[in-house]
């Protein structure tokens, strides 16, 4: 298995490696996923329950991923290769390819959806219409076969149209651009809708714990949204962090990567609940709170045209900048474990991966009754799939892998760059790694098993 490391690509820097990053976690999982989940668990409880899941969980699988993809500047099922040859831990590897695949396939559903919502809130605008009326757009949006898949499809298109510029030219050039526009357009909708009359509530909401609708599920819920959330069990961090040059230290770039992402999920939950409640909304609308929901606050909201335009096209540019990373992963396998050349290899992955998306928006009409795991739709077995079995298992074999089999030295030797800034608290973290990640994941799937 020769790989063509000679000529690999590398980030421009620090710099770019820490924004394509935010832009992979932050994404439909923090502006789509992360408002609704809050507002159907209670929102403050959720919150903290996320944060401590984010540092018990989330951070120390990036870690060991990230420390492993640059240590080995390979993809995910080179780098545990490279680490321990002859055994089965490359397995890992290709869980979080097959993870990527999946869930690039339905993302690439709700990211036509978002396109669509820019598109709308540009020409048309949600400002004549009423609360049912939106409804009945979405709806009659979603229930179309054809517009869907076609605007899944143009979502694809642009991922594919990034990745095949490769590293610094399409995927760094992206980042730099959108994620900082990103960040602009978030504080500007926050203070819109701190500043509405009325929006103490919402805020109150986000930030005030109600433990009495807290359940185990909350906790679980929790659990799978930091993994989702930071994007880790998939491979995505083993593949950016192998372009990362080893001059670089490794946990300054985790810090910021976690800090600025979980700040963007709660700037999205500031910037939608405020509204919401301001204008006498319910939180709990589930995933129709951003499509159905949201346009109704902006549609009330002073300079509310704007604001829709604003945040639409903030939020497909986010699920964008998560996409390429997506489509990265098994890229970046195929060319160094295949030499296939890139060009190629988008053409081939992106189609292919287009293909197994359709069933997934066309689960929301023609196939709708179609049925897959446990009775879910096909878009929400694929779903439950990835986020609840695969990025968990990916996670826990990366975790096992760094903690036990290539031992925390060696991780916390390869955490540090030139300037030899290692990891602080390492007794802790060592303790964290090693045990407490492992046991909270398999408590997890143990729990899943059990109640299904
Ligand atoms: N973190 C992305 C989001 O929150 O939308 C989704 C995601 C991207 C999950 C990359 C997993 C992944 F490997």
């Amino acid at each position: 298995m020769a790989s063509n490391n000679g000529s690999r690509e590398q980030w421009s820097g620090k710099f770019g490696f820490i924004l394509a990053s935010i832009g992979s976690a932050v994404g439909l999982g923090s502006i789509w996923r992360f408002p609704y989940v809050t507002g159907e668990n209670g929102g403050g409880a959720f919150v903290m329950i996320y944060v401590i899941c984010v540092l018990l969980l989330g951070l120390p699988v990036l870690l060991s991923e990230i420390v492993l993809g640059r240590s080995t500047q390979r993809n995910p099922v080179g780098a545990l290769r490279k680490q321990a040859p002859n055994t089965p831990w490359f397995m890992g590897g290709f869980i979080g390819i097959i993870a990527s695949i999946i869930i690039l396939s339905f993302y690439s559903t709700v990211g036509g959806w978002t396109l669509y919502y820019t598109w709308e809130a540009i020409a048309n605008g949600f400002h004549q219409l009423s609360i049912n009326g939106i409804e009945a757009k979405f709806g009659s949006f979603i229930s179309n076969p054809a517009t869907t898949v076609i605007w899944q499809a143009l979502f694809m298109l642009l991922t594919m149209g990034v990745c095949i510029f490769g590293l610094q030219n399409g995927i760094e050039r992206t980042n730099k651009f959108l994620m900082p526009l990103l960040g602009l357009m978030l504080i500007i909708l926050v203070i819109r809708a701190v500043t509405l009359p009325g929006s103490g509530e919402g805020i109150r909401f986000i930030l005030y714990p109600d433990w009495s609708s807290v359940s185990i599920t909350t906790i679980f819920e929790a659990l799978g949204m930091a993994f989702f959330s930071l994007s880790v069990g998939a491979g995505t961090m083993i593949t950016y962090g192998s372009f990362l040059s080893k001059k670089e230290s490794v946990p300054s770039a985790i810090g910021n990567i976690v800090l600025f992402s979980t700040l963007v999920s709660l700037a999205a939950g500031l910037a939608i609940f405020p509204a919401v409640f301001s204008l006498g909304y319910e939180p709990n609308a589930g995933p129709a709170l951003v499509f159905i929901t949201l346009p109704s606050v902006f549609a009330q909201m002073p300079i509310g045209s704007l604001s829709a335009v604003l945040f639409f096209f903030l939020l497909s540019m986010a699920a964008l900048t998560s996409s390429i990373s997506l489509l990265e992963v098994p890229l970046r396998y195929l060319e160094d474990e295949h030499q296939l050349n890139r060009k190629t290899g988008t053409i081939l992955t992106g189609g292919l991966i287009f293909l197994l998306g359709i069933p997934s928006t066309l689960s929301f009409n023609i196939l709708s009754d179609t049925k897959g795991l446990f009775g879910l739709t096909i878009f929400d077995s694929l779903d439950f799939l990835a986020s609840n079995v695969l990025l968990p298992l990916g996670g826990l074999i990366v975790i096992l892998f760094a903690g036990w089999k290539w031992g925390m030295n060696q991780v916390l030797r390869e955490a540090r760059g030139e300037d030899g800034k290692g990891l602080p608290a390492q007794p802790f973290w060592v303790f964290i790694v090693r045990w407490v990640t492992p046991l909270l994941i398999l408590t997890v799937f143990a729990f899943q098993i059990l109640s299904s």
